[in-house]
């Protein structure tokens, strides 16, 4: 890596803008994202999450601004950017007639790893798959496909992962599950940038947060930051309910998030 790349952010935003036609989605959009953080980027339906998402992994092209991963700028160079990371879409890009292994297996070869069997028995283990590695993908959950997902992402030790609504559509303890694993990626010094809808995913992950809205980011900044945006709350005395997830983790049982669902 040059000496440039080492010193840059993970990713470097400048004045991003795309329109599809007449619809402007992205209108000068800034943000940069440290070196081995998680980064949130937070927005309703259609803010233009996966269209920042996709720029930055080379699969669009921006109309104005710039954009960099690793130092390497992903117009000019996208190639470089391209070895420096990994995307998990929106949808989950498992073959369902592969086992889990078998999966972890090609993309291992495909990304001439030296030791495929090896390395996909690791990830595994790391992601609680071992027992159902050697099912088809079709049998999973949604929380272990996210998982598989997630432990595909790593393999060629990209140093920055994309996570495009990584929980979206997952029952309260599969998302758990999906947040121990993206915890678990930050901790040899991989950067994850990851969109999502939901304000309890961002505070639960980032290290920071943005919120992109109407083309713009409209904040940045850590959740303590974000939080003293808003006055101070008033003290009351309230007797505190349960919230529904509350309930339905109660109900539905979060005691071993390492322990694969039983299917049919
Ligand atoms: N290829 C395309 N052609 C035309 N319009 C598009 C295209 N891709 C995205 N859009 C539109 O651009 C806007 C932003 O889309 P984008 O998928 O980036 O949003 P998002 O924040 O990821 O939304 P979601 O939360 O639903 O995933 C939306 O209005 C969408 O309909
Ligand atoms: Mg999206």
């Amino acid at each position: 890596m040059p000496p440039t790349a080492a010193a840059a952010p993970a990713v470097r935003v400048r004045g991003l803008e795309k329109s599809y036609k007449e619809l402007e989605v992205l209108r000068g959009v800034d943000f940069d994202v440290d070196r081995g953080s998680i980064f949130a980027l937070l927005g309703p339906n259609g803010a233009g999450k996966t269209t920042v998402v996709n720029i930055l992994s080379t699969l669009l092209a921006a109309d104005a601004g710039a954009a960099a991963v690793n130092g390497f700028d992903v117009a000019s160079d996208p190639d470089r950017v391209r070895e420096s990371i990994s995307l998990t879409g929106q949808f989950a890009a498992v073959d369902e007639v592969l086992t889990g292994r078998e999966n972890l297996v090609l993309v291992a070869r495909l990304r001439h790893q030296p030791d495929p069997g090896g390395l996909a028995d690791g990830l595994l283990a790391r992601f609680s798959l071992t027992d159902a590695g050697s099912r088809r993908v079709a049998t999973y959950s949604g929380g272990m496909r996210r998982r598989l997902d997630i432990a595909m992402s790593l393999i060629g030790q990209p140093s920055v992962i994309f996570l495009d609504e990584p929980t979206t559509g997952l029952d309260p303890q599969a998302r758990l599950e999906v947040w121990a694993a993206v915890r678990d990626l930050v901790h040899n010094g991989t950067t994850v940038l990851l969109t999502t809808q939901t304000l309890d995913e961002a505070e639960h992950l980032a290290d920071r947060i943005a919120i992109l809205k109407d083309g713009r980011i409209l904040v940045n900044g850590t959740l303590d930051e974000l939080k003293r945006l808003l006055p101070p709350a008033k003290v009351e005395y309230v007797e505190k309910q349960p919230t529904l997830e509350d309930v339905f983790l109660a109900l539905v049982g979060t005691e071993d998030l390492s322990k694969t669902k039983d299917l049919p």
